[in-house]
């Protein structure tokens, strides 16, 4: 029953739901992937950034957001005027999806696979209670708002009530912009990715 999640949750501290996690295997992502890679930052943080999966170096790291997606995340706090190290950083999926062709190609989680992880980024929300949370692309949005989200139609605050957090603002996905080949476009895209940020800014009490 949700609620007996619940009082669960709230006994463990995020050390322990990190240690559960290390050792999760709702699902197969485990076997191929490194390791877990749990979300970080301060359990008091007041924004939550959540992102779609970690990438072939956040897997090999163990840390969200430490590749070329997560250094251009980093360009974007620091423009919107928010300190990486007084967020919360994590993913909506755990384990880095991957296809092996010479690399490591990132391969979109399942719905399926989204579903069995849910319980994780829930328990962090649950644990961190922050006032904003950030969705980066799709995924986040998809899982955590909606399944027929459309980030590039919906992006900004989301007005619908939603039990996540008093603010909740969706926008794309940092790899988005690094997918992004017209230098004209890219900086539109990144003013825009700013600008999305800095909701979560203003929104804070
Ligand atoms: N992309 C994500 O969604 N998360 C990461 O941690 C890295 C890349």
């Amino acid at each position: 029953a949700p609620e007996e999640a619940l009082a669960k949750v709230a006994e463990l501290s995020m050390a322990q739901l990190d240690a559960e996690a290390t050792a999760c295997r709702y699902c197969p992502l485990y076997e191929a992937a490194t390791q877990t890679v749990f979300g970080e930052g301060p359990p008091s943080a007041r924004v939550m950034l959540i992102g779609e999966q970690p990438g072939d170096q956040e897997d090999i790291a163990g840390r969200p957001f430490v590749g070329p997606a997560g250094q251009l995340l980093d360009q974007a706090l620091l423009q919107a005027g928010l300190k990486r190290e007084d967020l919360y950083l994590t993913n909506t999926v755990k384990h880095f999806k991957f296809k092996s062709q010479g690399r490591r190609l990132h391969e979109r989680a399942s719905a399926e696979e989204i579903h069995r992880c849910k319980p994780w980024v829930l328990a962090e929300i649950l644990k961190v209670q922050p006032e904003v949370i950030v969705l980066l692309g799709s995924t986040a949005a998809q899982a955590l708002i909606d399944p027929s989200f459309q980030i590039l139609k919906q992006r900004g605050l989301v007005k619908e009530l939603t039990p996540l957090a008093p603010t909740v603002v969706a926008t794309v996905h940092p790899s988005y912009l690094l997918r992004l080949k017209d230098k004209t476009q890219t900086e539109e895209e990144m003013a825009r990715f700013v600008a999305d940020l800095k909701l979560a800014t203003k929104s804070r009490s």
